[in-house]
């Protein structure tokens, strides 16, 4: 399907003195993957790991920006600053933002829609809550998730999109979703996309795994037809882990 993309989440982890050594140590250790590797820092440590990364087969990326192109609003980076540090890619939506710093749908829209404008390539997250998968309403969050993130952007762009499923519930608890239910959530979003786009895009778009992902339980998520990677939080920390995870897609 999509192209094979392993992106760890560093989340508020890792000091900017710690990042270049840390960033030298995944590139070794990856050394040879078969599918993209990325990792996505705190923005104070993006311009040591743009450093650590260059001339290696790593891609950095950020875990957030903001939509709008500059001006007055304080504590916020936009494209054109990750641009100029030559980041590749950026998280946007993951459900800590949603949750904790009012990210919305539209919102999320918003900053899709500028990290394509402005070349990054947005690795876009949804999951439901265990309240909405115990309501039985997983598929009609997340339908309403692609949909609303998907808007107004043309299907070339949508190509580019990476899209994550997290389901809440796995994210930091050492719950993983089962590979069945993984691959069930993860056909489901292609199929929106084939619905909103056509078949052909929706099978370029890399949709990845992420929610307790680690070393053991990779491969037989990694071994589902519609899942083309994994967004890897905890385990992204150690570089012995995340080689594994790496190792696992082929
Ligand atoms: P964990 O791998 O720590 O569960 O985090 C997943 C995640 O939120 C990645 O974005």
């Amino acid at each position: 399907m999509g192209k094979y993309i392993i992106a760890g989440n560093w989340k508020m982890n890792k000091l900017p003195s710690e990042t270049y050594a840390f960033v030298k140590e995944i590139a070794a250790a990856t050394e040879g993957a078969q599918c993209e590797v990325v990792c996505c820092t705190p923005f104070v440590c993006l311009s040591e790991a743009v450093k650590a990364a260059e001339g290696t087969h790593v891609k950095i990326g950020a875990e957030n920006l903001h939509f709008e192109d500059k001006g007055a609003y304080t504590g916020e980076v936009s494209a054109d600053m990750l641009v100029d540090l030559k980041v590749d890619y950026v998280i946007i939506g993951h459900s800590e933002r949603r949750q904790y710093f009012a990210e919305t749908d539209e919102t999320v829209n918003l900053k899709i829609k500028k990290a394509l404008a402005k070349g990054l390539i947005p690795i876009v997250c949804v999951g439901e809550s265990l309240e909405q998968r115990e309501a039985g309403v997983t598929m009609e969050l997340i339908t309403g998730q692609i949909e609303k993130a998907f808007d107004g952007i043309t299907a070339a762009d949508a190509e580019k999109v990476v899209v994550a499923y997290e389901p809440i519930w796995a994210i930091g608890t050492g719950k993983t979703a089962t590979a069945d239910q993984a691959e069930e959530v993860c056909a489901g979003i292609r199929a929106v996309l084939a619905k909103l786009y056509s078949d052909s895009s929706a099978k370029k778009v890399t949709i990845q795994y992420g929610g307790s992902m680690n070393a053991g339980n990779a491969q037989e998520l990694l071994s589902k037809p519609d899942i083309d990677g994994g967004l890897i939080g905890g385990a992204s920390l150690k570089s012995a882990d995340f080689a594994t995870i790496v190792a696992a897609a082929k």
